[in-house]
């Protein structure tokens, strides 16, 4: 059987959480593979709001197993305030939820040096959540990490101590004013490794090719987007993993061949919260329109999203590398309403059109060049079938369709599980 899987194709905030949640009954297993707590993804269903971290979407259906994979950085404290809340919502994770060992843990030193790095850097900022991410990712990589393997050691606290003390000392280098109680940290830090202990530990790259083995399927929920792929994103203002299809090889141990369909998710226009350049940004009173419409603010920090028109270079772009084989677009309903809507096609670089991304998309070397489209009026939020979309609507996304040359499987006209409708 192979993994499915699903990611973001833009900035970050598709809607990933809504349609892994859509689309869990169909698998047995939903396994993150890539990002931690900078990641926010938000279900609607039965009236309620819920918003995960680190935790797999498909965790609200009973039955299904959710696995945090090996390539997740995971906060044990944030991770615990996630689990408090699913209890408080009667659901109980502890027959569910699996945790790859080898997953690395984000200590409170890394939430530190984050700040800092980001403090020293001024104006120049990344704009990052600010939870530890890159410096976790940067200890991965230069092999001093802490895996949640090591927690079930008895030594681990040693390593624990040795690399605070390691961080301390790098984050007075920096030089700027940070103020913290470290034993204040640690205090809810070391509380929080003990609940993260009361769950399930596995080799999860093992679990995940007996699942193969035994025929269960397998559906990937990528986090972040692909414009801020570590590698293909907008470098350096990009998160500190491979948010592409390669990610869910390295990040669960799955062989490339084992991959089935590829789900690329995104908005019919375009948002990013964060630094870092955006050609298609508007900074008028549409694309303001499109924030409060769209209720565009950062679903883990409260940030407000830069909004702006479809970026289809991009798109085309991030559908290459990812190889996507079905598309869903999202949030067709925030831009009902507007007299003209546009897409943008091609770039003006160096006195040329391209229709490829090129190494740098800063403003002061690309011009984005426009279709316009005419918009509608219909309100899309309470439509059931695509028989029902205005004839506008059909031409946006058949254009869509042509251009990119993949079908857009799911339009989804709402918040809601229920506002989901899938075209034959
Ligand atoms: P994720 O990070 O990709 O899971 O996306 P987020 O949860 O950060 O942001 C998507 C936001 O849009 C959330 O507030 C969703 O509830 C909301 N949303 C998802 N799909 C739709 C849609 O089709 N229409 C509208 N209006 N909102 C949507
Ligand atoms: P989901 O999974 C949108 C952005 C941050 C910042 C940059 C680096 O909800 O789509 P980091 O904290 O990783 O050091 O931040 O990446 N960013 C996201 N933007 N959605 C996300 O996740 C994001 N995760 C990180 O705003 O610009
Ligand atoms: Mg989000």
């Amino acid at each position: 059987m192979a993994v499915d899987l699903l990611l973001g194709l833009q900035w970050g905030d598709e809607g990933k959480g809504k349609i892994v949640d859509v689309l869990t009954s169909k698998y047995d297993v939903i396994a993150r593979f890539q990002g931690g707590p900078n990641a926010g993804h938000t279900l609607v269903f039965n009236g309620e709001k819920h918003v995960l971290h680190t935790i797999p979407s498909g965790i609200f259906h009973e039955n299904k197993k959710n696995l945090v994979g090996n390539g997740v950085v995971i906060d044990p404290v944030i991770f615990k305030k996630e689990l408090d809340k699913l209890a408080a919502n009667g659901v109980d994770c502890k027959s569910t939820l699996l945790i790859s060992r080898k997953a690395h843990l984000i200590l409170p030193t890394h939430r530190l040096l984050d700040a800092a790095s980001e403090t020293s850097k001024g104006k120049a900022k990344i704009g990052s959540t600010l939870k530890g991410i890159g410096p976790t990712y940067m200890d991965k990589t230069g092999r001093n990490g802490i895996r949640v393997g090591d927690i079930e050691l008895s030594n681990w606290k040693e390593k624990y101590n040795a690399l605070a003390k390691k961080h301390q000392s790098m984050i007075d280098f920096y030089n700027v004013n940070i103020q913290y109680d470290l034993e204040e940290l640690e205090n809810e830090f070391f509380e929080a490794i003990n609940v993260l202990k009361t769950l399930t530990f596995i080799d999860s790259e093992e679990y995940i090719y007996q699942a193969k083995v035994k025929g269960k399927s397998i559906l990937a929920e990528g986090a972040q987007g692909s414009l801020l792929d570590i590698d293909f994103g907008t470098y350096p203002f990009v998160t500190s993993s491979n948010t592409t299809a390669a990610g869910a090889c390295t990040g669960l141990g799955i062989a490339p061949s084992d991959i089935g369909e590829v789900f690329g998710i995104f908005k019919a226009y375009t948002t990013r919260v964060g630094s870092g350049p955006f050609p298609t940004e508007l900074f008028d009173d549409i694309g303001k329109t499109m924030g409060v419409v769209g209720h565009e603010f950062g679903a883990t920090t409260g940030r407000s999203r830069r909004c702006g028109w479809l970026d289809l270079v991009a798109l085309r772009y991030a559908c290459q590398i990812n190889g996507v084989t079905q598309l869903m677009m999202m949030k067709g309903d925030v831009l009902s309403g507007f007299e003209t809507l546009k897409v943008c096609t091609a770039y003006t670089y160096k006195n040329q059109t391209i229709t490829h991304l090129p190494y740098s998309i800063e403003p002061t070397d690309i011009t984005p060049i426009y279709t316009a489209f005419k918009g509608w009026k219909e309100d899309l939020t309470q439509m059931q079938n695509e028989s029902e979309f205005p004839e506008a609507l059909n031409t946006y996304i058949s254009f869509l369709e042509k251009e990119l040359n993949i079908p857009i499987k799911i339009v989804s006209v709402g918040p809601d599980r229920r506002q989901t409708i899938f075209r034959v």
